[in-house]
């Protein structure tokens, strides 16, 4: 055993910007909270903290979307994301916000801090606007081309392909998501932390201090940020929304969401410590804390690179030990979306599947997305369930629940002499805590959690070669040695399971009627000689720990999933972006009139086109026009269309049109003419 220590986790403050799904469940909050939960249970003194994001360009943009205020947004999502986390066990000792005042303070202060001891660049530099929203251009505003990869999507603080951090300025093809316009560049004046003079430092400490205790995707992403070379980075935003920046002359600017969100794990702390009586200092700046970031990949770069440099700039605090982030994780093969709603909502999961929050932390664990990118699938999740939990975990703890209740009436039985096999399966039991302590110490909660269930595994083994059931009619003596063993695996199970299904341990140690078993260090007394569970103990009756999945649920899952992909393939019909926006000027110089269709007829040869006399007011004229697939010749005589009669003319399949016919797509599939809603004469322009 390990001296205790003092730990302050951090899992990455959520956007209230839309509720949480798995993803973020799988790649944050679980592995921290595993983490946390095993680290309390070893002794360790463990503060867990998070707390809603607030700023940033994300929630006014929902506010827009939903047609309330950024404040009614953060209300809502903060809530509901708080209580999904409450559901499924997430133990923060706090969870906070950003829009509170302790946050805003302490934001404040640490830019104040940094701004007195100069260190930060102010520029004036020219920066993207979008001249028909009057507004500044950066992060999530602007889309355009990545220039490191190519993807076209990319947003302007970050490429979400290959997880580059970019300023709006380094866009190829930039565009205001705000209007679709084409960006012009304006002065504006700004705060930069110049990340270049943090160049040695993070070499150092990160480079030389951490090639073999981080992870190699954590290290792998910083190695090739640094050897880029790092650039000064604004920490300012032109924005209606967020923290003032609190020196003179920054009138209407707001603090960059990243550089306050992280300081939010320092303002929750110091909300818990002045709710609990604490110090939140030594949690923060003393030497002996080990600080944790749990993280999804797309975070690296700030957690790694940038609000250490913060840190180092202050020079009062602990540096993060290690950012153990994580990969993501699809759905169905495909990436989680709250846009196209492609995710499995965790609010909505509870509907469906009430009581079984630790059904989704054990597949969640199962499958993490640790080394790279996992699926997470619905037949894998009836899977793991039916054949894992119920199966191996809760099949023998209902063994050994039935069993002593049948035989002992409840009472755990004295044990007689202990053959060899159960010799070497209590030394195995005993191992256990050393095993998945192991694996969790090095993040690797997948494997940590393959070694609690192999626990499981070792006590069905145990009862099916020893065959109590069958032993009990020749050596009843020989019984309660082997329920006695049983009823020690369930309660090493019982311990061992807490971090990874919270609610499975408090309802197995409450069928074994052990209140104890929730003391700290229990997790190390399980390797010790001394028993868990005494002889003459009186435990409960048999509770189903794990129910099966029936395929009729899964179904209904998969159903839900294919009408989101059904309506969002719907809308990519349906709804083009807009264009380039015009001047008013180019839109006069199109003519465009009403006509009538005097004459149609196909074009020989061609399985598209119809060639037309429309009466268009000035003249009449030969149009050819791609519609044969719509509209026989017949039912479109005397049909009134609207026309772009000054298109330059030109031969389609030797006939000369002399203009366009306007058309659009129909809901079934085929085109429509845009017509009049009342009688025009032909010739009549649209304007
Ligand atoms: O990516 C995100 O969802 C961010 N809201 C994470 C912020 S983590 C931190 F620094 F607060
Ligand atoms: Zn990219």
């Amino acid at each position: 055993m390990t001296d205790p220590k003092r730990y302050t986790i951090t899992a990455a403050l959520p956007y209230t910007n839309g509720p949480i799904h798995i993803g973020h469940l799988a790649g944050v909050y679980i592995p921290a909270d595993i983490y946390a939960r095993y680290l309390r249970l070893t002794g360790n003194d463990v503060l867990y903290i998070c707390g809603s994001d607030e700023h940033g360009v994300a929630i006014p943009m929902r506010a827009k979307k939903e047609g309330v205020s950024p404040r009614e947004i953060i209300d809502k999502y903060h809530n509901i994301i708080k209580t999904s986390f409450e559901e499924f066990g997430i133990s923060f000792d706090n969870y906070s916000r950003t829009s509170a005042k302790v946050h805003h303070e302490t934001a404040s202060e640490f830019f104040k801090k940094m701004y007195d001891k100069g260190q930060f660049i102010e520029e004036v530099t020219a920066q993207l606007y979008d001249a028909e929203a009057e507004q500044f251009l950066a992060d999530r505003f602007v889309v355009g081309t990545c220039p490191k990869c190519g993807f076209e999507e990319a947003y302007g603080d970050q490429c979400e392909n290959c997880g580059s951090s970019l300023n709006a300025t380094d866009l190829i093809n930039p565009k205001s998501t705000i209007t679709g316009s084409i960006p012009i560049l304006k002065e504006t004046r700004h705060w930069f932390l110049p990340l270049n003079q943090y160049e040695d430092f993070l070499k150092e400490w990160i480079l030389d201090g951490h090639k073999n205790d981080w992870k190699p995707n954590v290290y792998g992403q910083c190695k090739s940020w640094i050897d880029d070379g790092l650039k000064p980075r604004a920490v300012t935003r032109d924005l209606d929304w967020g923290i003032d920046v609190p020196v003179e002359g920054a009138e209407g600017k707001k603090l960059y969401v990243w550089f306050d969100a992280p300081i939010g794990y320092i303002s929750s702390t110091k909300e818990w410590a002045e709710r609990e009586g604490k110090d939140w200092e030594p949690y923060w700046k003393d030497k002996n804390t080990k600080l944790l970031h749990f993280i999804g990949k797309d975070n690296i770069v700030f957690h790694c690179i940038i609000f250490p440099s913060m840190l180092k700039a202050d020079g009062d605090y602990v540096l993060p030990d290690n950012v153990p982030a994580n990969e993501f994780l699809n759905l169905e093969g495909n990436k989680l979306s709250t846009s196209k709603n492609w995710a499995v909502w965790l609010h909505e999961y509870l509907e469906e599947f009430p009581d079984k929050q630790d059904v989704l932390r054990y597949v969640l664990t199962a499958n993490a997305p640790e080394t790279k990118d996992n699926d997470f699938t619905w037949k894998d999740f009836q899977a793991r369930n039916n054949n894992e939990l119920v199966a191996i975990f809760g099949n023998f703890i209902n063994r050994v629940v039935v069993l002593t209740n049948k035989y002992y009436e409840g009472v755990v039985p004295r044990p007689g002499v202990f053959t060899d096999v159960d010799n070497e399966t209590l030394e195995q039991l005993r191992s256990y805590p050393r095993i998945i302590s192991s694996s969790l110490e090095r993040y690797r909660f997948r494997e940590a959690l393959n070694e609690l269930m192999n626990l499981a595994r070792l006590g069905n083994k145990y009862l099916a070669d020893e065959e109590p059931w069958k032993v009990i009619k020749e050596n009843e003596a020989r019984v309660q040695t082997i329920m006695f063993v049983a009823l020690q695996i369930a309660t090493a199970l019982s311990v061992l399971c807490e971090p990874f299904l919270p609610f499975t341990s408090k309802k197995l140690k409450s069928i074994l009627r052990h209140s104890e078993l929730d003391s700290e260090s229990t997790w190390h007394r399980v390797s010790n000689k001394e028993f868990l569970l005494p002889s003459e103990h009186h435990i409960g009756t048999s509770e189903l720990l794990f129910s099966k999945i029936e395929d009729s649920e899964i179904q209904k899952q998969l159903d839900k999933l294919e009408a989101s992909k059904k309506a969002n393939e719907a809308t990519a019909k349906t709804v083009d972006p807009q264009k380039e926006t015009i001047e008013f000027d180019d839109f006069t110089k199109l003519d465009i009139r009403i006509g009538t269709i005097l004459e149609a007829e196909k074009v020989p040869k061609t399985k598209k086109l119809l060639q037309l006399k429309v009466d268009v007011g000035i003249d009449i004229r030969t149009i050819v026009s791609g519609i044969a697939e719509s509209f026989s010749p017949e039912e479109i005589i005397g049909q009134q269309v609207t026309v772009l009669c000054n298109l330059a003319p030109r031969k389609i399949r030797g006939v000369e049109s002399q203009g366009m016919i306007l058309m659009t797509d129909a809901v079934d599939g085929k085109l429509a003419f845009v017509e009049p809603e009342r009688a025009v004469s032909n010739g009549k322009q649209i304007s």
